[in-house]
């Protein structure tokens, strides 16, 4: 018996076998991205049910493809051309993408990066794997063609006579001329037989528990185009309730206190008040840019606030603003006083900060800044390694010394590699840069800091303006308002509030700042020259700018070393520039520069040698992503030392405030199965180091679960309390701080405050898909997914620090049921609480950015 029905000439058996292949293919893969997450008996019972709809892809594929005649045919044939292809494509990605990140593919996060120059060079970068798979999967459907239309024909067959007395339809795609006539009664035992197993399998499917199974059972097309789908949404508008609400109640608010503007939350300041004790004594004549939510003015018709500029939610005069009096998780240290040794260092000398540079650095996990001979990484590395011998561990302990002596130097942590002898370590590192400091100074290094996202630039907006970025994806930030002043705001408002005339002669107090941004690689990424300017830099300059022949230090020979740009020192010559200018004009700099080498793919210019910090046998690609990633650190902390010395050339260091700050962290195979940022929710990405470092204060180590949301409110702390300001300026920033969600990193760190958590949430690439959300309170870490495509995650970081052993679950309840188990009451306790937070936080940001989509 020949199968008649997809007896297709030519190309269409090929076709077909694609669609099934690539369907079937992409499902698998997903499944098995899923197997950690679903209990082995669930996972067996729903089995069928995650096939149904490739299946049916697959049955449609066939019947179109049949002998459908004229138009309808060619119809037919071009219908299933075009998924062929967008699923050849859409597969082999989704395979790559698992390939190189151990993640899935976003098709959301995917499009908007095609839209952006710099961002399809960097999927361009995942293009060999992409092309290997494709061709691997083209391969299998070529050989199982004639084997998937056999199959496929004979089932359709059997079953389509039987339907042919049931759909007049399916006649006319199903000739059934010279069919040798079955008998009946097989052909309706087949029908029965097919019948029965769809009825059950539906039945299944309706029982089975929408999460996490309906995005387990997704099928490529469907997913593909459910990603283009635009969502509806609309500003909120008030602020919800605080859903620990005890925490909150009125006997706990707290009365207006000097600068402290008291603690309320809850309460309903009327529009008229709000406006009134927003205008603050030394409110200028007309607002910078950055202080929205001061410009709003009272209508009184409509007893409403407006807003004079900044972007409003569309539909009304709606326009949401922070207020720190109203924050139910607003904790405030400046209560308390100044460190010690910070006090007694600014009774003895003074601590001019004249300039403040912020260097924002790209991927640093906490645990290379500096590297140490007593970390989780180290072990790992020497585990790798199985040195024989101690020869051998000396040898390696001497390379893995010589990876970040600059770190150890601004951070004043020692990587105690026990190398035998002082003489050898300053032999390794005799080229590097030495800290000119007198012994015990140096600035503060703080311990335990989160990010605020690990996304960069939702980063570079949390450590810059003191806010919490949106979680949704992408960067909704460039087209909002930022509901803070970024410091850039601030000092330009400073500046506004100088009186013209004044000169040089009075000293640094009196004379302007100027904020500029540099960086060596590329600024169209993500729009980030927009998001420059609407952060409140004057000047940015980005590879665009040095890399035209008309630039300043332009020079034959600039060579790109990864998809985004230019190696680190090209912009040494503008930064030396910039410094010299400020100098001979008497400017005060706030200049952020961010570091780029640490950045995927960590290419390094040609002839920087390439150390194997990771022993090269076994796999041929084992190790090689943090290999290379060891090789960037250690030049870029050789680039840091050589900022370091540009700024005690130029004569500035014992006037300049250096603010060091990782964006993120950076997850490898070493330290979980998913690798990256992109939607991994796993520690690493989130450990960051900050240092404030000034060569004239001493050195501390502060310990604190604190984000970068705290930089702006430590360096106006800096800033008042060295004496860095002129009265007026002072008593605008002393009045400025306290509106600042971020503790100061100059005081005691809260970890809690009347029951109330310091809690430090945190947004994970792109933003909108998952939340990391921690305590400063508590070892506990819960990753929150915010759609249903995510597992929750638990760890106890007591006991569990690199989260080699998370708890996963796709249910919360059966979550909170299972850390109960393991790690008791109080754990199980602090997961419900967080969750609850963590949701409200997620509506509060949307609303104080006024977020709206289309
Ligand atoms: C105040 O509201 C009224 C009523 O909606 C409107 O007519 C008026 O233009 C508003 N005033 C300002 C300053 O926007
Ligand atoms: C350090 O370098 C000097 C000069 O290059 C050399 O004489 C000395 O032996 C080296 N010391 C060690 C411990 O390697
Ligand atoms: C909190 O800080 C401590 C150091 O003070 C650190 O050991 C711990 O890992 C930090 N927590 C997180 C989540 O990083
Ligand atoms: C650098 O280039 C960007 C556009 O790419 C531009 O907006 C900016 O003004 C330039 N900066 C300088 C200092 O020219
Ligand atoms: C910086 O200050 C230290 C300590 O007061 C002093 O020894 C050093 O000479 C100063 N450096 C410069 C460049 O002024």
């Amino acid at each position: 018996m020949r199968p008649f029905l997809c007896r297709f000439p030519g190309l269409k058996p090929f076709l077909l076998s694609i669609i099934v292949v690539f369907t079937f293919a992409s499902k698998i893969l997903h499944l098995f991205q899923h197997r950690r997450t679903v209990q082995g008996s669930s996972f067996l019972l729903y089995l069928p049910t995650f096939f149904l709809t490739d299946f049916l892809v697959s049955i449609i594929a066939c019947l179109a493809l049949s002998k459908l005649s004229g138009s309808l045919g060619i119809a037919g044939f071009a219908i299933v051309t075009f998924i062929g292809v967008v699923d050849v494509g859409a597969v082999s990605s989704q395979f790559g993408f698992f390939y190189v990140t151990g993640a899935e593919v976003r098709w959301n996060a995917a499009s908007t990066l095609a839209s952006d120059k710099a961002g399809f060079k960097l999927l361009l970068s995942g293009l060999m794997p992409f092309f290997a798979f494709s061709t691997l999967l083209l391969t299998l459907s070529w050989i199982l063609a004639p084997l998937i239309t056999f199959i496929l024909g004979s089932w359709l067959n059997a079953d389509g006579n039987a339907f042919v007395g049931l759909s007049l339809r399916s006649r006319q795609c199903l000739p059934l001329t010279n069919k040798p006539k079955e008998p009946r009664r097989r052909k309706y035992l087949a029908l029965s037989i097919s019948l029965i197993a769809l009825f059950i399998i539906l039945g299944i499917n309706v029982y089975r528990p929408q999460v996490p199974y309906d995005h387990m059972s997704g099928t490529i097309p469907f997913t593909l185009a459910a990603a283009f789908q635009k969502q509806n949404s609309i500003c909120l508008s008030d602020q919800q309730l605080f859903p620990l609400s005890d925490l909150v109640a009125p006997n706990l608010w707290e009365p207006e206190n000097g600068r402290y503007k008291g603690w309320k939350p809850g309460s309903q300041p009327s529009a008229v008040d709000s406006a009134t004790l927003k205008a603050p004594p030394w409110a200028p004549e007309s607002w910078p840019a950055g202080f929205g939510r001061w410009m709003k003015v009272y209508n009184s018709t409509q007893d409403t606030l407006l807003a004079m500029s900044g972007v409003v939610c569309p539909g009304g005069n709606l326009y949401n603003t922070y207020d720190p009096v109203l924050d139910p998780m607003r904790i405030t240290n400046l209560d308390l006083d100044v460190l010690a040794p910070v006090q007694e260092a600014l009774r003895d000398h003074a601590v001019p900060i004249k300039h403040v540079f912020l260097i924002e650095m790209e991927s640093a996990r906490k645990d290379v800044f500096p590297l140490k001979a007593s970390s989780h990484l180290y072990q790992q590395i020497i585990d790798a390694h199985e040195p024989a011998n101690e020869e051998d561990l000396y040898e390696l302990n001497s390379r893995l010394a010589a990876m970040t002596p600059v770190a150890e130097q601004i951070t004043g942590e020692s990587g105690n590699f026990n190398l035998r002898s002082d003489q050898l370590r300053n032999n390794l590192t005799a080229d590097s840069w030495k800290d000119p400091s007198a012994p015990g100074m140096g600035g503060i290094n703080v311990v335990g800091a989160l990010t605020g996202s690990s996304l960069s630039f939702k980063s570079l907006v949390g450590s810059h303006c003191g806010v919490g970025p949106i979680p949704v994806n992408f960067m909704f930030e460039i087209e909002a308002e930022v509901y803070q002043p970024c410091i850039m705001h601030i000092l330009k408002l400073f500046n506004q509030l100088k009186k013209e005339g004044q000169n040089e002669a009075t000293g640094m107090r009196s004379q302007k700042w100027k904020s500029v941004f540099l960086q060596s690689v590329t600024g169209e990424f993500d729009n980030q020259v927009q998001l420059s300017l609407q952060m409140g830099f004057e000047e940015s300059i980005f590879k665009e700018n040095i890399s035209t022949a008309s630039a300043k230090h332009w020079h034959n020979g600039m060579k790109e070393i990864n998809y985004f740009g230019y190696e680190e020192p090209e912009i040494y010559p503008y930064l030396k520039d910039t410094i010299q200018y400020a100098n001979a004009n008497g400017e005060r700099l706030f200049l952020t520069h961010f570091t780029s080498t640490t950045h995927h793919p960590w290419g390094l210019p040609a002839g920087v040698e390439v150390e194997d910090y990771w022993p090269r046998n076994g796999f041929a690609s084992a190790h090689e992503a943090m290999n290379k990633y060891l090789n960037s650190v250690r030049y870029v902390d050789k680039w840091l030392g050589n900022v370091l010395g540009l700024i005690e050339e130029t004569g500035i260091a014992n006037e300049t405030l250096i603010v060091f700050v990782g964006d993120h962290g950076q997850a490898f195979e070493e330290d979980h199965h998913v690798t990256g940022t992109f939607e991994n929710g796993h520690i690493s990405n989130f450990r960051v180091p900050i240092v404030l470092r000034h060569p004239l204060l001493p050195r501390l180590e502060v310990h604190a679960n604190a984000t970068s949301m705290s930089v702006v409110p430590t360096i106006l702390d800096l800033l008042i309390n060295t004496n860095s300001l002129n009265d007026v300026d002072k008593d605008v920033a002393s009045d400025l701080i306290q509106e600042y969600e971020g503790q100061s990193l100059l005081r005691p760190y809260k970890n809690s405050h009347n029951g109330r958590q310091a809690w430090n949430m945190g947004i994970i690439n792109t933003g909108g898909t998952m939340l990391s959300v921690a305590s400063a309170a508590a070892p506990y870490r819960l990753v929150l997914p915010l759609t249903r495509d995510f597992t929750y995650a638990f760890s106890d970081l007591s006991k569990d620090p690199h989260e080699t052993d998370l708890l996963e679950d796709w249910d919360f309840y059966s979550l909170v049921h299972t850390v109960k188990r393991k790690h008791g009451h109080d754990a199980a306790h602090w997961l419900k609480d967080a969750e609850k937070v963590a949701r409200w936080w997620v509506n509060e940001r949307k609303r104080l950015w006024n977020y709206h989509e289309g």
